[in-house]
């Protein structure tokens, strides 16, 4: 099952853009399957971000990260769930989020994603997203724990896939 980790970053909740962000993958036709309100302490922030430890923003990341609550999420792409005792096969909501959300410097993303529309600078980008289906099982690892996650039947399904 392919599912990707969305975290909403301090700047975003404190512009009350949560509603919004959460809103744009709810739109796009995506599963809300797990979702928190969380001060992040230092260690995870660090673990979180840990290919990116050499790089000189490093640690301005992790005091961005910490400086505040996060929110994060999971979704997933509907036909990736496992409900009423099936599996579908399919890919998709990993990268597909990714271009929802736009380009790292919201200033070359384009109108339309979430960085594009609603950010300015790199160092306040309001939103992350997992690179790979991989990370993405690593993240939501990191974040949530066991038994936190819901799979749910959503009623709309005959309406977003075939
Ligand atoms: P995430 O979804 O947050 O992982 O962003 P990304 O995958 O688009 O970019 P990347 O993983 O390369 O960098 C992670 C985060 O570090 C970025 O989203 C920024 O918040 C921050 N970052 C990256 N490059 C810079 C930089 O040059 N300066 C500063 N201040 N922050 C940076
Ligand atoms: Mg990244």
């Amino acid at each position: 099952v392919e599912q990707t980790y969305i975290m909403i970053k301090p700047d975003g909740v404190q512009r009350g853009l949560v509603g919004e962000i959460i809103s744009r993958f709810e739109r796009k036709g995506f599963k809300l399957t797990g979702l928190k309100l969380f001060q992040c302490p230092k260690e995870l922030a660090e673990e979180h971000y840990k290919d990116l430890q050499s790089k000189p923003f490093f640690p301005k990341l992790i005091d961005y990260i910490t400086s505040g609550p996060v929110v994060f999420c999971i979704f997933a792409n509907l036909v990736n769930c496992i409900y009423f005792g099936k599996a579908w096969e399919g890919v998709g909501v990993v990268a597909s989020a990714r271009k929802l959300i736009g380009a790292t410097n919201p200033l070359n993303a384009e109108p339309g994603t979430i960085r594009g529309d609603l950010a300015v600078q790199t160092g306040r980008n309001v939103v992350h997203g997992s690179d790979s289906p991989d990370n993405g099982k690593r993240e939501i690892g990191l974040w949530f724990n066991e038994g936190e996650l819901c799979a749910w039947a959503a009623a709309l399904e005959p309406w977003l896939v075939e």
